[in-house]
């Protein structure tokens, strides 16, 4: 979606944030997939409030996009004004056992930057993809760890009452692949409390993740992590993969011979691609096995 009323792009301009006309945005997705859009940078969070009321008052349909790692955008121009946070400098802050962070900061940088100051217990994170936010709104997790658990505090825009609040952890259900944000609420920081722990420890436990992920996924290729949930006491990839289905493609969107659970973009797939073959193994998995795969991945539905 464009803007073009110059009113509004300079009253966008006055808030601080940044106005970024027909952004391609495959560059901004893990999948490289998606079509073009305005993208507003904000680099003050308080900023957010007056710019969503804007944006309201102008009847202009928005979007927020976080590190673009766990989402499908749709091709061609998209029906929304995207919404980013720009990342921070310095994005993490320290006191004692507890980590500040900017939503923007990438998730895996955070995870090392807090094993140099000997705080540990993300180490299981560490491959994960995308943003903080992003990891906050799904709990990301891998190899038994869930960023859930460290969670005390989230500074959070809550789009439906405008305003800027600071959640508590216990007040949020961080569940599997799940959480209980509104859908249009917009991590801003966190706080995170980490267990102490020696630097090589941690860094021992990485290796052995690292090792544990690059032997089973894709790592180098284009893909959103795992497209489906696992079912309860079930496993999608296992699934996929005794259905033969690895190799799988609809045009260049392609089941992954590494992990059955990732789904590819062997060159230029588009969504379109990509949301048929999502449907056809769904479809399969259904008639083989009776069991309804939920996608775990994000997709942006322009209709
Ligand atoms: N399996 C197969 N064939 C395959 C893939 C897996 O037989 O092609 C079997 C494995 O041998 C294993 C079982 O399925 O016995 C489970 O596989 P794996 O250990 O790879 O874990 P997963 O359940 O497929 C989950 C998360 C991953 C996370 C890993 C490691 C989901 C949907 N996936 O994968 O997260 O990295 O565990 O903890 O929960 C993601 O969220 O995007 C993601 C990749």
């Amino acid at each position: 979606m464009k803007i073009s009323d110059p009113k509004l792009i300079a009253a966008i301009g006055a808030l601080g944030v940044e106005h970024k006309p027909g952004v391609p945005l495959a560059a901004k997705t893990s999948l490289e997939i998606g079509g073009t859009s305005d993208v507003l940078l904000i680099h003050k969070h308080e900023s957010l409030p007056d710019l969503i009321h804007l944006l309201k008052q102008a009847g202009v349909p928005h979007r927020f996009l976080g590190g673009g790692s766990n989402v499908l955008l749709p091709d061609g121009e998209l029906p929304w004004v995207i919404l980013q946070l720009a990342r921070q400098d310095p994005d993490v802050r320290f006191e004692g056992n507890s980590v500040f962070v900017d939503c923007a900061a990438d998730l895996g940088r955070t995870v090392t930057t807090c094993a140099k100051h000997n705080l540990g217990g993300m180490e299981g994170l560490i491959g994960v993809p995308g943003s903080i936010g992003g990891a906050l709104r799904m709990n990301a997790g891998a190899y038994g760890t869930q960023i859930g658990t460290f969670v005390r505090e989230v500074r959070v825009y809550r789009a439906g009452i405008g305003r800027i609040e600071t959640l508590r952890g216990a007040e949020i259900n961080f569940e599997y692949r799940h959480t209980s944000f509104a859908p249009d609420d917009i991590m801003l920081s966190v706080r995170l409390e980490l267990p102490s722990k020696p630097y090589s420890e941690i860094l021992q436990g990485i290796r052995i993740c690292n090792e544990k992920r690059r032997a089973s996924q894709p790592l180098n290729q284009k893909s959103a992590g795992c497209i489906f949930k696992n079912p309860p006491g079930g496993s999608a990839g296992r699934m996929i993969d005794e259905l033969g289905l690895k190799g799988h493609s609809v045009g260049d969107a392609r089941v992954s011979d590494r992990h059955a659970n990732f789904f590819i973009n062997a060159g230029h797939a588009s969504a379109a691609d990509m949301l048929a073959l999502i449907a056809d193994v769904r479809e399969r998995v259904r008639d083989r096995y009776g069991v309804e795969l939920e996608e775990e991945v994000i997709v942006w539905k322009d209709r």
